[in-house]
């Protein structure tokens, strides 16, 4: 059977919704059963459902997550230490270096996806403002890694 993927974006601009839904296409196109959402569509449940999980965030604000990020965050926070145990994760975070907390929401992520029991497969990568050639990189290796 195909395994399962879902791709959540966390964004207030669209950058990284954009780069989500590129990488549905090419999911798609290698015939896995993927699925792309905003964080504010799914829930913790949806990231134990999955195979893989993949997490396209920016950061807002000083280090903050976007608005659409920030409760299944704080939901995520409150699970048990294991309760992501089996689920494959890599996480894309979008960013500015002008920024003191240089791509901070997608490294709550990277680390609170591990402390819940998600085993990360593919190293972060944190994207400066001139970002499209190397997240598309990212995920082209990230989707050849999973197949
Ligand atoms: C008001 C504002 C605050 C920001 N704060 C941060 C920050 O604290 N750290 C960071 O790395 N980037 C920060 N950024 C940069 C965004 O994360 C970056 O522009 C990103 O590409 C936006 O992606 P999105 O459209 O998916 O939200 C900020 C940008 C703006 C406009």
């Amino acid at each position: 059977m195909a395994s399962s993927l879902l791709i959540g974006f966390g964004t207030e601009t669209g950058n990284s919704e954009l780069l989500a839904m590129d990488m549905l296409g090419k999911a798609k196109d290698l015939d896995f059963e993927a699925k792309c959402a905003c964080l504010d569509e799914v829930g913790v449940d949806d990231f134990k459902a999955a195979d893989y999980l993949i997490i396209i965030c920016s950061t807002w604000g000083d280090g903050e997550q976007p608005d659409n990020a920030q409760d299944l965050y704080d939901a995520v926070e409150e699970i048990g230490d294991d309760e992501l145990d089996g689920v494959q994760f890599a996480v894309l975070a979008l960013g500015d270096t002008a920024f003191d907390l240089f791509c901070e929401a997608g490294i709550q992520w990277d680390n609170i996806l591990e402390d819940k029991g998600g085993q990360r497969f593919y190293e972060r990568l944190d994207c400066d403002t001139d970002y499209e050639d190397e997240a598309e990189e990212w995920i082209d290796l990230v989707l050849e890694k999973m197949n």
